[in-house]
């Protein structure tokens, strides 16, 4: 078992839905948080959220936009010039938006957000998680990354958004392989009705009339945001290296959370 207890823990995605549950919980359990964003006005209204909860709190919310190799490269920089020692990081941020679009590098979009833009956060921040004595990477996984087809990028977001999610998966473990005196952990949180769905305004994977349908629904039907992100505490606290916290009950997605090798799903 974890402690996370005045650990140092960067989040992304925390203005999400999922994200923001997640906060909660490790603001619970006393980490410090570095929360990375992209939108000033959702990391003020974050922070009023974790704030009102938990006013002890510890947060820095520097800026972070996935799609940005600067931004990426610009955030590690800041943090190793602080040079204080990262207990924990969790990719949490990810999208699921429409085909075609591109990151300003030119990447097709899923690919540079979901995979390549954390995998190298990662890798430039490995001096600092050296640095802890039990530091941990986690990485917020799909059961969409387990799908046989997930290995080849289709046309469809779904396909795409799978492939990323499954190319993520593949690049950290290869990186784990080589470092054993960090803790490479996983999670997914089976299926929640989330911002997730909507992606930026106009750019949502599905037509609006049909999420106007399918939401309401989708939130009748999965589990709530608290309950979905059970997964991702689980994992930071209970999972070893190499482990997946996922919901143990119907198809993975209702249920409590429990470990599973990440090796056997894959
Ligand atoms: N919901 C599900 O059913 C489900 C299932 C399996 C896995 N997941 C995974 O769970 C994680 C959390 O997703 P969620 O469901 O909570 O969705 P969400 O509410 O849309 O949250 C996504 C988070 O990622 C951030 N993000 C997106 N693009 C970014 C970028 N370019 N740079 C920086 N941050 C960016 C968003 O920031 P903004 O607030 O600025 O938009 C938001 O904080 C994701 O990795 C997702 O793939 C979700």
């Amino acid at each position: 078992m974890r402690s996370l207890t005045d650990k140092r823990i960067l989040l992304t995605g925390g203005t999400g839905t999922l994200g923001t549950a997640a906060a909660l919980q490790f603001c619970r359990l006393g980490a410090e948080l570095i929360l990375p964003v992209r939108n000033p006005r959702k990391a003020e209204q974050l922070r009023r959220t974790l704030l009102a909860k938990f006013p002890g709190a510890r947060l820095s919310f520097p800026a972070l936009d996935l799609a940005d190799e600067a931004t990426v490269l610009s955030l590690a920089d800041s943090l190793l010039a602080q040079g204080k020692p990262l207990d924990g990081i969790v990719h949490n941020a990810g999208v699921f938006t429409r085909s075609g679009r591109t990151a300003p590098g030119g990447t097709e979009i899923h690919m540079q957000v979901n995979c390549l833009s954390p995998l190298w956060l990662t890798v430039r921040l490995l001096p600092l998680l050296r640095m802890s004595d039990s530091p941990f990477v986690l990485t917020v996984t799909s059961l969409s990354a387990f799908w046989r087809r997930a290995s080849v990028p289709g046309k469809s977001p779904t396909g795409l958004y799978a492939a990323s999610k499954r190319a993520l998966l593949e690049r950290i473990c290869d990186l784990a392989a080589g470092i054993p005196e960090i803790d490479f952990v996983y999670a997914h949180p089976g299926v929640c009705a989330t911002g997730l769905f909507l992606a930026d305004p106009g750019q949502s994977a599905y037509p609006p009339a049909f999420l106007r349908l399918a939401l309401p629904l989708m939130k009748r039907i999965f589990p709530s945001p608290e309950k979905a992100a059970r997964s991702i505490l689980h994992a930071a606290v209970y999972a070893a290296d190499g482990q997946l916290a996922e919901p143990r009950g119907l198809l993975h997605i209702w249920g409590k959370p429990a470990l599973t090798p990440l090796d056997e799903r894959l």
